[in-house]
C-alpha cells in the first residue's frame, strides 16, 4: 500500500470517535446506549435495544446458559454515524457477566464515558473499571444520570470524584432542579439554558427550548426558587475558577461532567455533541517499532477479545480486532506477529449488537470480528508491511478462585487439552498450588460467569464434566521481582502463594484488609495488580 492512501486515512481518523461506557449495574448503561443510538439515528424509537435483547433471548443464543440466566454474555460494538462522525461504542459486559473481557475492552477504547447514578455516586464496578482507564490514561467523560429522581447534591458528586478518583472535574453543564422538578440543564460554555419537555419514557428525542442566560423570559419560564438556585450555583462554579483544560482531559487527569437523565433524554444530545467535540480521535499507539500513528499506510491491529461459539449452528470462534493503522480490506492477507504465519482475513464482520454483517473495509478506531480457526490469542498483532507488535493486554487481578476437578480419570487427556486451550484463548486464568501434591488447576476469574463458561465449554466441546472447589480468596497480587523477591521477605501471614501459568508467584488474599496488613508489615514487598502476558 502506498501513501496515496494518506488523505483517505486522515479523513477517516478525523471522523472517528471510539469509546466504552464504564458503570455499575443499573446506573443506566443500556438506557443511555439506546438514547445515543436514538440521537445518532441508528434506531428510530427507543426500546429497540432492549427489545432486541429479548428477541435474542428467544432465538439464537449461543449458550443455553445465557437463556437460563437471561443475560448477555457477548460484548458487542455499535457503530453509528452522527454529525459527520463515525462513532464506535464498545460495549463492556457488566452485571453478572462482568469478566476479564470487560477490562480488555478498555484496551481497545480511545475514550471512556463514566456513567454515574446521581443518587448513588461512585460504585464498586465503576471504581474497578476506572482503575483500568487510569492505567491507560484514557480520557474520561462523566455523565451523571437519573436527575429526574431525587439524588445527591451535584457539588457533592463532583467532590466525591475529585477526592476518590483523584480526577479534576469540570462541569460542562449544570442541572436545573432535580427529581420531579428537574427542568433542564445550563450549558456553561454557551451560557444557555436548555429547558426540556418530557416524552413518554423518552421514546422520542426530547424537545428543548434554548434561552440565553441574560434573556428576560427566564424568570417566566423557570420557577423563582429554581432560577435563584441556578444563579447561585453558577456563581459557586465560577468561584471554583477552573477552566476546561483539554490537555488534562486527554491525559485522563480532568473529567468533563454532564448532568442529565437518559430515561427522559434530558441532556443526552448536549452530551453527545460535546463528547464528539472533545473526545480523542484514534491516536498513535506504542509498538515494537515505537509510536505508530493511525495514518501509517500499512494495516495493523490487535486482538482484544475472543468469543467462542456465538452461533451454535457454526461452532466458530470470533476474534475481535481493534484496527490501529491503515485500511482494512476484506480478503486481505496479513502477517500474524506471534506465529510468523500469514493469514487471509476472509470473513470479516462488522458488529451491530448481535447481528453480523459482512464488511468490506475498516479504518483506525474501528473494530472488526474475524473468524478465528484457533490462530489468534488475546493481544496478538496482525499487520502488513514491516513487522510490528503492539504491547500485549495484561492479565487483570482475578477475584474468584476455585480448584477445577476432573472426577473421571479416563477423561484426563481431554481435560488437560480443554484447560490449556481455554487458558490460551483468555477465557480464564489458570494458577497452580506450590504444593506439588495439589495438581488440579486453580481457575482464577474476574467474574463468576467466566467459571461457568469454562465448565460449560469443557462439557460441550471436550466432553468433560468437572466440579469446582472454591477457595476463600478475593484478591490476587503478582510479586514484583518474582520468587527471589518473595524469598527475601520471609514468611507471610494471612495470604497464600500460588503460581500463575508462567510460573510467577502470585499472592492471594481474603480481603483488602489482609493485603494492607501484609504490605504494612513488609515495606520492601512490591505487589502488582496486573501482569504481562508472556
Ligand atoms: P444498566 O444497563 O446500567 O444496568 O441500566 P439500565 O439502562 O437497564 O437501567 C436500569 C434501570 O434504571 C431501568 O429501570 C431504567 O429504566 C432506569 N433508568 C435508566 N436511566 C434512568 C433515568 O435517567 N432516570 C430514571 N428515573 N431511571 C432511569 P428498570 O425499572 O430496571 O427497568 P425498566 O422498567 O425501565 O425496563
Amino acid at each position: 500500500m502506498t501513501t496515496e492512501l494518506q488523505p483517505e486515512l486522515q479523513t477517516a481518523v478525523e471522523q472517528r470517535r471510539n469509546f466504552a461506557i464504564i458503570s455499575h449495574p443499573d446506573a443506566g448503561k443500556t438506557t443511555l446506549t439506546e438514547k445515543l443510538l436514538l440521537y445518532g439515528g441508528a434506531i428510530h424509537e427507543a426500546g429497540a435495544v432492549k427489545a432486541r435483547r429479548a428477541q435474542r433471548k428467544a432465538t439464537s443464543d449461543w449458550m443455553e446458559m445465557e437463556q437460563q440466566r437471561g443475560i448477555s454474555i457477548t460484548s458487542t460494538v455499535l457503530q453509528f454515524a452522527y454529525h459527520g462522525c463515525q462513532i464506535n461504542l464498545l460495549d463492556t459486559p457488566g452485571h453478572q457477566d462482568f469478566s476479564e473481557d470487560t477490562y480488555r475492552t478498555l484496551a481497545a477504547a480511545d475514550n471512556a464515558v463514566m456513567l454515574i447514578d446521581a443518587a448513588k455516586g461512585l460504585e464498586p464496578q465503576t471504581r474497578k473499571l476506572f482503575e483500568v482507564c487510569r492505567m491507560r490514561s484514557l480520557p474520561i467523560f462523566t455523565f451523571v444520570n437519573k436527575l429526574d429522581r431525587p439524588g445527591r447534591e451535584p457539588l457533592e458528586l463532583l467532590d466525591e470524584i475529585e477526592k476518590e478518583l483523584g480526577l479534576q472535574t469540570y462541569a460542562v453543564n449544570w442541572p436545573i432542579g432535580m427529581g420531579d422538578r428537574f427542568k433542564g440543564v445550563f450549558d456553561r460554555q454557551k451560557q444557555q439554558i436548555h429547558l426540556f419537555e418530557r416524552t413518554a419514557h423518552g421514546s422520542r428525542e426530547a424537545k428543548d427550548t434554548i434561552v440565553d442566560l441574560g434573556d428576560p423570559r427566564i424568570e417566566d419560564l423557570l420557577e423563582k426558587d429554581l432560577y435563584y438556585q441556578l444563579k447561585e450555583d453558577i456563581e459557586v462554579l465560577q468561584e471554583l475558577g477552573l477552566d476546561l483544560d483539554l490537555e488534562a482531559v486527554h491525559a485522563g487527569q480532568m473529567t468533563p461532567i454532564f448532568f442529565g437523565s437518559a430515561m427522559t433524554n434530558f441532556g443526552v444530545e448536549l452530551f453527545l455533541n460535546n463528547f464528539l467535540h472533545y473526545a480523542l480521535k484514534p491516536g498513535s499507539r506504542n509498538s515494537s517499532n515505537g509510536e505508530i500513528p493511525p495514518t501509517y499506510p500499512e494495516f495493523s491491529g490487535f486482538v482484544f477479545k475472543l468469543q467462542a461459539n456465538m452461533d451454535p449452528k457454526h461452532r466458530d470462534r470470533v476474534a475481535f480486532v481493534r484496527v490501529c493503522t491503515g485500511k482494512f480490506e476484506k480478503d486481505m492477507v496479513v502477517n500474524h506477529a506471534r506465529s510468523g504465519k500469514t493469514v487471509r482475513l476472509s470473513r470479516p464482520q462488522k458488529l451491530f449488537a448481535q447481528d453480523r454483517e459482512s464488511i468490506e473495509e475498516a479504518y483506525p478506531g474501528d473494530v472488526i470480528g474475524l473468524n478465528n480457526p484457533g490462530v489468534f490469542a488475546i493481544g496478538d498483532t496482525i499487520y502488513t508491511g514491516q513487522k510490528l507488535e503492539y504491547e500485549g493486554i495484561p492479565c487483570f487481578s482475578p477475584e474468584l478462585f476455585a480448584y477445577l476437578r476432573n472426577p473421571n480419570p479416563s477423561k484426563f487427556k481431554q481435560f488437560r487439552k480443554g484447560v490449556s486451550e481455554l487458558r490460551e484463548e483468555g477465557a480464564v486464568q489458570i494458577m497452580y498450588s506450590v504444593d506439588e501434591a495439589k495438581r488440579d488447576p486453580i481457575l482464577a476469574a474476574v467474574g463468576q460467569l467466566q467459571l461457568e463458561v469454562v465448565q460449560f465449554r469443557l462439557l460441550n466441546e471436550y466432553g468433560v464434566e468437572t466440579t469446582l472447589d472454591y477457595l476463600p480468596y478475593s484478591l490476587a497480587r503478582w510479586v514484583a521481582g518474582g520468587w527471589e523477591a518473595l524469598e527475601k521477605v520471609g514468611r507471610l501471614f494471612n495470604t497464600i502463594t500460588v503460581k500463575d501459568s508462567w510460573g510467577r508467584p502470585v499472592l492471594l488474599f481474603k480481603n483488602e484488609w489482609n493485603l494492607q496488613q501484609v504490605l504494612g508489615d513488609h515495606p520492601s514487598l512490591k505487589l502488582n495488580n496486573t501482569a504481562p502476558v508472556v
